[in-house]
């Protein structure tokens, strides 16, 4: 087991988030260090990725290290039938660190009892997507000046979204009010209303985003995640259940930024994007960064 491991948000202090971000601000200003020369960074994705994978091996190049891996499991022996236990032990012998997304709940937390290098987790099943929090948290700090006191408008599918589960987590630590947007079939898992509730965090659940959408100083939208239904005809029921419009951000706060962990499928209209309170694909800019700053830390490098 690699104690440096990055899995879960809950694991990670205030005082180390605040330290990766300004470790992430240094990057963004100086992002071509030659920190990792000499290592070897694995990233296994058992699932679809563009921006979590591309971003992780963006930070690795731009610090000097070199990428081996994957992006389609079906081209791997585990297509063969080899366990998840195997596939860590032994890429555990080839490189310094793993980066792994993974279809189930608790992946990344397997494989960190198993590893003899740090794990970071690219997000696994519809549990947590810690290095994507972290992109979120810079990209709110970097807009609002501070993660204190905020008003967060969650927004779609707050049942199956690991962004939004991580997210919480996270800015639970900053006295957050959390309005959570979402139909039935999607509301916030009970576990994370608890949290809430556990930990003194004002939150209210809605399914009309405009009774909300005025008081927000951020609005994190999510994508219906098709991938994690059983039954697509549940699906079909709830995949058009928010469509941001840019009318609907016509009385929205000042300092208001549009977030989204993408990819979207149609929840942000087109036309949104060219408001300058929409920041989603800043937001995803800033993941090299973060990420910069997540491999560092796992890694023991100052
Ligand atoms: N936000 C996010 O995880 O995007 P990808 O699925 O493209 O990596």
């Amino acid at each position: 087991m690699n104690a440096n491991s990055f899995v879960s948000i809950y694991d990670v202090s205030k005082e180390k988030i605040i330290e990766l971000l300004e470790s992430a601000k240094r990057f963004e200003e100086n992002p071509n260090q030659d920190l990792l020369h000499g290592k070897i960074v694995a990233t296994l994705f058992f699932e679809p990725s563009t921006r979590t994978r591309l971003s992780f091996e963006t930070a690795v190049n731009r610090l000097g290290g070199r990428v081996i891996g994957f992006s389609d499991a079906s081209t791997t022996s585990s297509s063969k039938g080899e366990t998840l236990k195997d596939t860590i032990t032994m890429v555990s012998g080839y490189a310094d660190l793993i980066i792994m997304r993974h279809y189930l709940d608790g992946a990344a937390r397997y494989a960190s009892e198993i590893s003899s290098i740090p794990i970071i987790n690219a997000g696994d099943g519809s549990n947590q997507h810690p290095s994507q929090t972290m992109l979120d948290l810079y990209s709110i700090f970097k807009t609002q000046g501070t993660l204190e006191n905020l008003n967060i408008c969650m927004v779609g599918d707050l049942k199956y979204g690991r962004t939004v589960h991580s997210l919480l987590m996270a800015l639970s630590k900053f006295n957050p009010t959390f309005r959570f947007v979402a139909p039935e079939e999607l509301k916030m898992p009970l576990e994370y209303k608890i949290f809430c509730d556990n930990n003194n965090i004002n939150y209210s659940e809605h399914t009309d985003l405009m009774e909300v959408i005025d008081e927000a100083d951020i609005l994190y939208m999510t994508r219906v995640q098709r991938e994690r239904f059983i039954d697509l005809m549940e699906y079909e029921k709830v995949k058009n259940c928010y469509i941001l419009k840019n009318k609907m951000l016509d009385h929205t706060k000042e300092n208001l930024k549009v977030l989204h962990p993408l990819p979207r499928v149609n929840e942000i209209e087109s036309d949104v994007d060219s408001n300058p309170k929409a920041y989603y694909f800043q937001q995803a800019r800033n993941g090299v960064f973060a990420r910069q700053a997540i491999i560092c830390d796992v890694l023991g490098i100052k």
